[in-house]
């Protein structure tokens, strides 16, 4: 697809429902006790594959409306097996999150997904679950894989590495481990989705600044859900805002949860011009909307603490570093070459063959920003990965010849009206 320079964005807008929370709405109604309804619900290709899974576990699952959909629970230890393997497709949270379930339950359930979750590393979730007796079988730490469930017993589990999906699988699978806490620790602060949807739905979880133990409740209740925008899929728009000089953008009724908008700080640091306001609460997480001006940018570094909380922004970062006055890196974020592809090469080939100087080191990059508009004019390759195709769309936008983004249907991944919504910004003049 070819994007065009554009001279500025102008609108307002709002973006789809948060994507972690919808799938763990819908994972945590599955094994819920009667109806829960969930408003806003973030529809994807990721999210439409949790609603596929449950339902091939025996939930019954029904669309209002596009957005609004009645989980039917089976209850806390309901799901049943189905035939055949559950396709997870492209989602890696999918796959993370619903063996914690699923090891709870009775019977032998295979899980798989495309070439690219096929390749990403599942004993991450494996280790701990069978250190609470689950059975896991891996393809060589990979999927296909099968869990085989049962009585579980409770551990405390320090993560290897920050992630959310590692942590909520465990304290997924810490609902069915009888007759103790779960915990897990973490070495930096991650999403906490999870653990704010299971406090929702009647679980007892304490929480300290870097751990959360959850007991295994009498049932699940959520009762409604209402899904705030994803801050994810506002971040190509507030990254775009921000580096088209003309540009007036409101983004409305977006999560501002802190352990998701560490791309609010990071562009405060590098001097951009957003401003929050309206702030309130939408469905237990902090939210709000946003007015982002462009603005001049200077260079700064991201540290391994900071990544966390803006992991699937650090793509966007490089393209504002590559328009920023002075140097730019990022360190400490060997995660990214284990996401839906290798994020750390997938960027810097994409901005680098466009223009930008930008170098890869084993757990990041380094840039040396040039603050005018990247020349591009050429073609970003969206490797198969959603957030990877939407920072070539954006750099076309921001660049002075226009990109052709290979691949770019994958975005639908994470947020099928992408495209529109960017056309629909676009102003003519300034
Ligand atoms: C997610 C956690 C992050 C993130 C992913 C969604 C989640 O992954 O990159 O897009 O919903 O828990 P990790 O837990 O692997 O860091």
């Amino acid at each position: 697809m070819r994007i065009e320079p554009a001279p500025a964005i102008t609108g307002h807008i709002a973006v789809p429902g948060d994507k972690s929370i919808s799938h763990r709405a819908v994972l945590l109604a599955a094994v819920g006790e009667g109806e829960t309804r969930i408003s806003g619900f973030g529809r994807s290709e990721d999210t439409e594959a949790t609603i596929k899974a449950v339902r091939d576990l025996g939930v019954r699952v029904y669309e209002a409306d596009a957005e609004t959909l009645r989980v039917f629970g089976a209850g806390l230890r309901g799901l049943t097996a189905p035939k055949g393997a559950i396709d997870c497709g492209n989602a890696g949270t999918l796959m993370r999150l619903l063996p914690g379930l699923l090891a709870g339950q009775q019977g032998r359930f295979e899980l798989t997904g495309d070439d690219s979750l096929r390749s990403r590393p599942m004993e991450r979730i494996a280790e701990p679950l069978r250190l609470m007796a689950a059975t896991i079988e891996t393809t060589e730490g990979c999927a296909p894989f099968t869990v085989e469930g049962g009585a579980l017993r409770p551990i405390t589990y320090e993560l290897p590495v920050a992630s959310a999906q590692v942590k909520s699988a465990v304290l997924l699978a810490g609902l069915y481990a009888e007759g103790g806490e779960t915990t897990v620790e973490e070495p930096l602060q991650t999403r906490d989705h999870t653990e704010n949807l299971l406090a929702q739905a009647g679980v007892r979880v304490t929480r300290t600044p870097r751990s959360v133990t959850v007991s295994p409740p009498e049932r699940l209740e959520l009762g409604e859900v209402e899904v705030p925008g994803d801050f994810s899929s506002a971040a190509p728009f507030i990254v775009a805002g921000t580096l088209l000089a003309g540009s007036d953008l409101t983004v409305h009724g977006v999560n501002l949860n802190p352990r998701r908008t560490g791309l609010l700080t990071v562009l405060e640091r590098m001097g951009a011009n957003i401003t929050v306001f309206n702030r309130r609460r939408i469905g237990g997480e902090p939210a709000g909307d946003l007015d982002i001006r462009p603005s001049e940018l200077v260079g700064t570094t991201i540290d391994a603490a900071e990544v966390p909380l803006l992991v699937d922004e650090l793509p966007l970062f490089a393209l504002l570093a590559v328009h920023a006055h002075g140097n730019s890196a990022l360190r400490g974020a060997a995660e990214l070459r284990a996401k839906e592809t290798d994020r750390i090469e997938a960027v810097v080939d994409g901005l680098r063959s466009l223009g930008g100087h930008i170098h890869a080191t084993p757990e990041g990059f380094t840039v040396r920003g040039v603050p005018s508009r990247i020349r591009a004019g050429g073609t970003f390759d969206a490797r198969g990965d959603h957030r990877i195709a939407m920072l070539g769309a954006i750099t076309g936008l921001v660049s002075r010849e226009g990109v052709d983004v290979e691949g770019a249907a994958t975005a639908a991944v994470s947020f099928p009206g992408f495209y529109d919504l960017l056309d629909s910004l676009r102003a003519t003049t300034t």
